[in-house]
């Protein structure tokens, strides 16, 4: 039976179930997020840091983990606007993202400074999903495979093999982020299996990939079914409570197919 790791990314948004929903879409969430966590697999919300206690709230009871977006590589310091992995801690977070392609893009993040933050949140208990993926003119350009080895290499070179290992791979296509064309099963199939290989010949051994870009109800169970897919970043769909429900049931079909 396969364990699938399912993120939910709210990104700067209030989801739908931090409102009041009404009782029977209420329960199923509930009911979901709670047997998913019993069957063994892994769920995980990654509000925005201000509301990590009220998704606390949320979902209190069901087994779901919490997890933050970012985090800074420092514990403490003059460093304005910033989180650092032992606030996030100690606020219940046990997972937090690193290097989403958004922060990259907008923050100017680079490989070497993702390694760190990884490191950081590793030291105080938050496990990393770290995360890469190539843009749309590197595709076009056949580079896809090239990039994703440049990015585990430079990450890698800065947080050490030890901290990889124990952190979670996101496959993120920059391309197929909130654009709603999700990679096909091919290229996603071509892709982990790209990185299952590169973090074998760098003594990476168990790191669980997951995809992310676009993941719906309607494309889960075919994403969710490819091979060396562990599971999946999910951002728009983790919104709004009924679609992160049908995914959610989509692993639980998917690890009993
Ligand atoms: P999306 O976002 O599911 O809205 O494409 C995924 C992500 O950015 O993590």
């Amino acid at each position: 039976m396969r364990h699938y790791c399912i993120v939910g990314n709210h990104k700067m948004n209030v989801s739908e179930y931090e409102h009041s929903l009404e009782p029977e879409r209420k329960k199923r969430f509930v009911n979901t997020m709670t047997k998913a966590v019993r069957e063994g697999h892994t769920i995980v919300l990654c509000p925005t840091s201000v509301r990590i206690e009220h998704i606390a709230d949320v979902v209190n009871g069901t087994g779901v983990a919490l997890g933050a977006q970012n985090c800074h590589w420092e514990n403490s310091g003059a460093y304005t606007g910033e989180v650092s992995p032992s606030m996030l801690a100690e606020m219940g977070c046990t997972w937090v993202i690193v290097g989403h392609s958004e922060r990259r893009r907008d923050q100017c993040e680079t490989d070497e400074l993702i390694g760190r933050k990884a490191s950081a949140a590793l030291t105080n208990g938050l496990r990393p999903i770290i995360c890469i993926g190539e843009s749309i003119e590197q595709r076009r350009r056949g580079k896809t495979i090239d990039v994703l080895n440049k990015q585990i290499d430079g990450i890698l070179s800065a947080c050490g093999r030890l901290v990889f290992d124990a952190s979670v791979i996101a496959y993120e296509p920059v391309w197929a982020i909130g654009t709603g064309l999700s990679a096909t099963t091919e290229q996603i199939e071509e892709a982990h299996l790209a990185i299952r290989e590169s973090c074998r010949e760098r003594g990476i051994l168990d790191t669980p990939i997951l995809y992310g870009g676009s993941v719906s109800a309607d494309n889960s169970d075919e994403i969710l079914s490819c091979q060396h897919v562990s599971g999946a970043l999910v951002g728009g769909a983790s919104l709004s409570s009924d679609n992160f429900s049908s995914i959610v049931e989509s692993a639980i079909r998917c690890a009993n197919a």
